[in-house]
């Protein structure tokens, strides 16, 4: 892997504390530098995304960009780009895609992702998981040891049936790296909904999972299980925005 500063914001004085939105929007902007006209976009969820499918509408009105389909990866993002004039399409239709933009929660030194702490992590995965390309874009903020070093949750969708049993199970399968295994709710306190009529099993880890691979592997043979968060050697490029510039950082 390859990594570079590339570019650096001009100096400023007295210094411009950016906050955590400007440096997400920052990232966002730099990724969509590689958006060319004609390709098959992956369209992706959450506020850092949400400026990306921004920036690229504004391009597209500006007609500074031209023939794309966006192929969102949230009913969310599918409203923001419908307002936004973006063509849309699905997997189905177009099963090969250039490009995917998209946040992360947590990335680490290899670019493993944790994903989906809005929630979109199903159809994120698969949508980039059909990607030539997928540049995450994040604020260093989300920079992290190991993926669940954060503290903050590792989603995995489960099936509304007996969500119980499989949120045990995941509790117990993790229970040497001290596993604590919660059903999200909503803002009402009622269980979160996912866009494909699931559930969320948010996973809190003390330590590492050991091998992620093996980790992914065991989380997806419990049959109550749809989907984790963890985006394992997907991400291609990661661009991190901190307060002294954008970080490059490739496969
Ligand atoms: C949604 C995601 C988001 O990309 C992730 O949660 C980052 O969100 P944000 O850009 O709002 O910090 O995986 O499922």
């Amino acid at each position: 892997s390859s990594m570079e500063a590339l570019s650096l914001y001009p100096p400023m004085s007295p210094p411009v504390i950016l906050t955590q939105d400007e440096l997400k929007k920052i990232a966002a902007y730099k990724a969509v530098e590689f958006v060319e006209s004609g390709m098959v976009l992956g369209l992706g969820t959450g506020s850092t995304a949400k400026h990306a499918v921004d920036r690229i509408g504004e391009l597209l009105r500006q007609g500074k960009l031209s023939n794309i389909i966006g192929i969102p990866t949230s009913k969310k993002t599918q409203e923001q780009a419908l307002s936004l004039g973006i063509p849309l399409s699905d997997l189905d239709n177009h099963p090969n895609i250039d490009l995917a933009i998209d946040g992360a929660d947590e990335v680490d030194p290899h670019l493993n992702l944790v994903k989906g702490r809005g929630g979109s992590l199903l159809r994120e995965k698969m949508v980039e998981g059909a990607c030539k390309k997928f540049v995450c874009i994040v604020d260093e903020s989300k920079l992290v040891k190991y993926l669940g070093g954060s503290g903050l949750a590792m989603p995995v969708e489960v099936v509304p049936f007996c969500w119980k049993f499989t949120a045990n199970k995941l509790q117990n399968l993790f229970e040497d790296s001290g596993c604590v295994a919660k059903l999200r709710n909503d803002y009402k306190g009622e269980p979160f909904v996912t866009d494909n009529g699931n559930y969320i099993v948010d996973l809190y880890l003390k330590k590492d999972m050991g091998d992620l691979q093996v980790a992914s592997d065991a989380i997806l043979r419990i049959a109550g299980v749809v989907e984790h968060g963890m985006f394992l050697d997907m991400a291609t490029t990661a661009i991190i925005a901190g307060e002294l510039g954008i970080t490059i950082k490739n496969k």
